[in-house]
């Protein structure tokens, strides 16, 4: 089954509409997939799988490095995302499939391509049935580039840990939601585990018959400005609960109007290159 929660949100006009328009404004998915894009070799590449592309931003990146004869598929099953990709993004080479991710083995030929690349997104998914996928699509000694937030992976790189003191935009949140519509946080689980460390990812990729390359925790630096963009974006915004999202965005103001805009903030990811082996004669 595809989670609960893979298409809640991202199927709306106006989410879609908004996240496009973020990854525009702002470089943070740019500079993702771009990064991971890069690790995938694309150079002599003939065919190559965006997986989750949403509305483009990584199919772009992808674009810019492969050759003029290769053909991508991006594939995600939130139609209003691809409904902005088709219309903002009209190369020739780049084709769009509406479905779970985990069901790109319908869709590409087995064996058929020399990479997948997906870019913030993979822990939404079924992680155990997109590496089969993967590795069934793959040709021998095809590449497999994704990444992992943060908090999801169990990672923190160093320069997170310089980073200005103070309360994050999150925490500012839930503050004042606290304070002015008498929001109560859930309560926290202690000792809860990241959903999907290395350990996890290396052993679900082993058994799909994938290994790791190569990992490595990478540092996003950014500034309060475009984190509060970002929790503009629907399906990003916050708290959760009972709130519409004008009142989500109302409180987004009051919290950010507590912060300076320049502060600098870093997000955290875990990458990970993984290939299927190639064959040995
Ligand atoms: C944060 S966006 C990333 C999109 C794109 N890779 C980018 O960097 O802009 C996450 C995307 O994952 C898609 N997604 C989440 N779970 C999925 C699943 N199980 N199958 C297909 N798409 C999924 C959502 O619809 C959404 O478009």
């Amino acid at each position: 089954m595809t989670p609960q929660d893979a298409v809640l949100g991202w199927d709306e006009d106006t989410n879609a509409e908004a996240y496009a328009a973020f990854t525009r404004a702002h470089p943070m998915y740019d500079i993702t997939s771009r990064d991971l894009a890069r690790r995938a070799r694309l150079d002599d590449a003939r065919l190559v799988v965006d997986l989750c592309g949403g509305a483009g931003a990584t199919a772009r990146a992808i674009l810019d490095l492969v050759p003029a004869r290769a053909r991508v598929v991006s594939v995600d099953n939130a139609a209003a995302m691809q409904r902005v990709g088709r219309r903002t993004l009209t190369d020739p080479r780049l084709s769009w499939v509406t479905a779970p991710a985990e069901q790109l083995d319908d869709h590409i030929p087995s064996g058929g391509a020399d990479a997948v690349v997906c870019n913030s997104a993979i822990w939404k998914t079924d992680t155990l049935r997109i590496f089969n996928a993967v590795a069934h699509v793959l040709r021998p000694g095809g590449l497999f580039a994704f990444n992992i937030g943060g908090g999801f992976a169990g990672v923190r790189h160093p320069d997170a840990q310089l980073a200005p003191e103070g309360p994050s935009l999150n925490t500012l949140i839930r503050q004042v939601a606290a304070r002015d519509h008498g929001y109560t946080p859930p309560p926290a689980v202690a000792g809860q585990l990241p959903k999907l460390p290395l350990a996890t990812v290396t052993g679900q990729l082993a058994a799909a018959g994938l290994s790791v390359l190569d990992t490595e925790v990478t540092a996003q630096h950014s500034t309060m400005a475009e984190k509060k963009a970002w929790l503009s974006v629907p399906v990003f915004a916050r708290p959760e609960g009972d709130f519409t999202h004008a009142q989500r965005m109302e409180i987004l103001d009051a919290a950010y109007a507590l912060t300076t805009p320049e502060t600098p903030t870093v997000t955290s990811w875990l990458v990970v290159v993984a290939h299927r082996p190639p064959r040995t004669s």
